[in-house]
């Protein structure tokens, strides 16, 4: 909502500084017939493949996908937020920004926690450097053989032993300790006034936000007798550990640029594979992965190998971060180590070349799955009946009827039972409907991204697409998001649209439909292609349901239940009329 509120000042900004001169101080710009084409600093570019247009000021990457305005190259380039990437380009633009006086906190209620914490990151990194208090958290890293370079990246620090150092420091800055608090750095003491330190005789890994932003802390025993192993920061305003990835903030631009994130269970494990070149790796932190960390990683991309601990509660972690994955439209692989290693002592064991092969041979989930659930039954761990209904949930997930037919396949060679028992325990559809739409995230569905170009373009013609119920024919979450946008607007401009979605992975494809060739540039025809998209749309959805329908009347035949086919055939009977009449009109 706050950045709808700095339109004004955007558009002042954007009329005062031109982008190409902003793209030209980073990368090589070359004049081309009817605009510019630049390097693309934000992947291994060769061939200039990425496309300025002053007048609309905008740029577009045609093979990386990255774009947007002024405040996304800068944003993005910087690795900046929007808040920050506003002042410095208003500066630049010699244009002030009024603030709001200090003391309303209405503007940004966790600026004093994001600040407190860096300047407990700032303590505990000067501890570890050079006070005396700090040689245990030295020696640690010395011992471990964690590089000076790592340490540095990652703002590393100490927490001393004793009470109330860092109570102390802060107090005499003058810190508001109530805001120390907040954080969870320090605690309030039960029987006297005061507060005692959270983080004692510790080493200090900072958790960062994906802007860099310290939001809470890691803190690791270097006295092995003291419990538990790691202390973390508590949950705050601006810490969740479900949606925090340790390690973030470093890797996206790899994760991007790779096209593929390797997750791992801890901090070490994370630090190990990073700085040892496999940098396009996140971490968990302990908990399962959640819905918020699938839809976060993905902004990034759709390919996922996890590698956790070979041990039972590793393989616990994975399974219950595959559930959230599938729910969420992505096939995850997995790499599993040796029981008794994790991946920070498996790549020191093996060597990094050793261990990308590992990650090159990850198996694709349902293998993993489904040889997990084999394995179990055979150790005594599980039932038979266990056993196979743990296939029949994995089987439930996959969505290719092909892929899912092979499965059955498979199982039921591998139970000694028949096919069709197997059909008759898989739910109809389960997953189906949900994510669709999720599963060729890379790629947007070329009917409804044409649809979206144009709309972008013409925002006037969403009154065709609001007569419809086209939320249910758009099956791209971000293409519908956009949609949305302009026919919550009633027509939008393109740069508030695109500040709409800043920082956001809508942003791309809509400064690519900007800056694509013009195509259509009246709005009769304009219009025209609106409507033949919609036609286009109803009748894919059609077909997405008659094959849906035809799987299943398949699986109701070979589950031999009866009823269920005949109601099956007749829907299909109906939708197969209903499909024709609609061939009819779009012809
Ligand atoms: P591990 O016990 O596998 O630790 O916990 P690790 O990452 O291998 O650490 P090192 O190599 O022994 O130093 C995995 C992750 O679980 C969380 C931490 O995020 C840790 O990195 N954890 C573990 C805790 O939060 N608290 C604990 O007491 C233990
Ligand atoms: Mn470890």
């Amino acid at each position: 909502m706050s950045t709808f509120n700095n339109e004004a000042l955007v558009n002042e900004i954007k009329g005062r500084l031109s982008i190409i001169n902003l793209v030209e101080s980073y990368t090589s710009v070359k004049k081309t017939g009817k605009g510019y084409v630049a390097l693309c600093p934000f992947h291994d570019d060769s061939n200039p493949s990425m496309h300025v247009d002053d007048d609309k000021g905008l740029f577009h990457c045609f093979s990386c996908g990255a774009g947007g305005d002024i405040f996304g190259f800068y944003m993005r380039y910087n690795n900046l937020s929007f808040p920050e990437t506003l002042s410095e380009l208003a500066k630049k633009a010699g244009v002030t920004i009024e603030r709001q006086t200090e003391s309303t906190p209405k503007k940004s209620p966790n600026s004093s926690l994001y600040k407190i914490n860096a300047v407990a990151a700032k303590y505990y990194r000067k501890m570890l450097q050079e006070s005396p208090k700090g040689k245990a958290g030295r020696d640690y890293l010395e011992k471990r053989n964690i590089p000076e370079e790592t340490s540095k990246e990652f703002i590393f620090g100490f927490a001393p032993d004793g009470w109330d150092n860092l109570a102390q420091f802060l107090a005499k800055n003058k810190v508001p300790l109530i805001v120390a608090e907040k954080v969870g750095l320090i605690v309030k003491r039960k029987n006297t006034d005061g507060y005692y330190d959270r983080f004692r005789n510790r080493l200090m890994f900072p958790i960062c936000n994906v802007d860099g932003k310290v939001i809470g802390f890691g803190g690791r025993r270097v006295d092995e007798e003291d419990d538990p192993k790691y202390i973390n920061s508590p949950e705050s305003d601006i810490y969740q550990k479900r949606k925090s990835f340790y390690g973030i903030n470093k890797s996206k631009d790899f994760i991007r640029r790779e096209d593929r994130a390797i997750i791992v269970e801890g901090y070490t494990d994370f630090l190990s594979l990073y700085s040892s070149e496999i940098k396009n790796v996140v971490a968990t932190l302990g908990t399962s992965l959640t819905r918020e960390h699938a839809s976060m990683i993905r902004r990034y991309t759709n390919n996922i190998v996890f590698i956790f601990d070979g041990d039972v509660s590793g393989q616990k972690a994975i399974v219950g971060s595959l559930n959230v994955l599938l729910q969420e439209g992505l096939s995850p692989r997995i790499a599993p180590l040796p029981a008794g290693t994790d991946p920070d002592s498996y790549i020191k064991e093996i060597g990094e070349k050793k261990f990308t092969e590992e990650i090159e041979n990850s198996v694709d989930w349902a293998d993993f799955w489904f040889d997990m659930t084999v394995s179990k039954q055979r150790k005594g761990l599980i039932t038979r009946k266990q056993m196979l209904e743990g296939i029949v949930e994995l089987i439930e997930y996959i969505k290719d009827p092909v892929e899912r037919s092979f499965r059955i396949k498979k199982a039921a060679e591998m139970l000694g039972i028949s096919e069709s028992e197997i059909y008759s325990l898989v739910k109809r559809g389960r997953g189906q409907s949900k994510t669709t739409a999720t599963t060729t995230k890379t790629k947007y569905p070329t009917i409804e991204k044409q649809l979206m170009t144009v709309l972008v373009k013409f925002p006037d013609l969403h009154v065709q697409l609001s007569k419809e119920d086209w939320s249910e024919l758009i099956s791209n979450a971000e293409i519908k998001s956009i949609i949305q946008v302009i026919i919550d607007e009633e027509s939008t401009d393109p740069s508030s649209l695109l500040l709409r979605f800043e920082d956001n992975a809508a942003h791309e494809i809509i400064s690519e439909a900007l800056l694509s060739s013009p195509g259509v540039t009246d709005t009769q025809t304009a219009s025209k292609i609106v409507q033949g998209c919609i036609e286009k749309l109803k009748l894919a959805k059609l077909d997405e349901k008659l094959r849906t329908l035809r799987v299943e009347i398949d699986e109701a035949r070979k589950g031999k239940d009866v009823e269920l086919e005949k109601q099956l055939l007749e829907e299909y009977r109906d939708l197969s009329m209903q499909k024709q009449r609609e061939e009819g009109r779009a012809l």
